[in-house]
């Protein structure tokens, strides 16, 4: 069987300040978790010459990826996290207080609310079945560089879990989910590389 390495980018300078959204570099612990993970995938997938690493189009991604050499990288935009459309950038205080009837409908049913001009988790989900037609189909591992939201989603389809739980899996940050798929089913393992 072969494995689907999931991990969320290291840390970003926007998680450090409590931001959602964006698209800007890691912080400094983001950094490290990038180099532990790029050492952790060599050993891991030494002889796997057929790997690849899948990112999305978003700079904490790529930067997150760019220790990792030897295997080919694809960028792939639904891979990129859930668009918070108006409220991109802010942190969950500020919506609460300037948007609260927004702030309180998200709260209500985090699966289909959909934040203004950008996504829900229903999009998000709609838009990663090319990403996982791809996945299954690949016979080679793959180390899935994502977001917290669209891990959630894929974590959630290869687990087999309820839609309605999707918006409330946990997904850590400096953490990789392997998922080993055999005859038997799902087997799942769980790598904190940094405490
Ligand atoms: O805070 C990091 C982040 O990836 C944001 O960019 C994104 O909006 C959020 O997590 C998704 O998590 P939740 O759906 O719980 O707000």
């Amino acid at each position: 069987p072969r494995p689907i390495l999931l991990t969320r980018h290291g840390e970003s300078m926007d998680n450090v300040r409590g931001r959602i959204g964006g698209d800007n570099p890691l912080s400094d612990t983001g950094e490290i978790y990038a180099k532990k993970l790029a050492n952790f995938v060599e050993k891991r997938l030494k002889s796997e010459r057929a790997a690849s690493i899948w990112t999305s189009t978003l700079e904490r991604a790529i930067l997150t990826a760019s220790p990792i050499v030897g295997f080919p990288k694809i960028q792939w935009r639904a891979l990129d996290e859930i668009n918070a459309g108006v409220c991109d950038g802010m942190t969950y205080e500020e919506i609460k207080k300037n948007m609260p009837d927004e702030y309180e409908a998200r709260m209500k049913d985090k699966l289909r609310y959909r934040y203004p001009r950008g996504e829900s988790y229903l999009d998000v989900i709609q838009r990663l079945e090319p990403v996982i037609i791809e996945l299954e189909r690949q016979r080679a591992p793959v180390v899935v560089i994502s977001h917290q939201a669209v891990l959630r989603a894929l974590y959630a389809y290869f687990a087999d879990r309820p839609l309605k739980e999707v918006p409330h899996i946990e997904m850590p940050l400096h953490t990789i989910i392997e998922i080993q798929m055999g005859v038997t089913g799902v087997q799942e393992k769980r790598y904190k590389l940094m405490d």
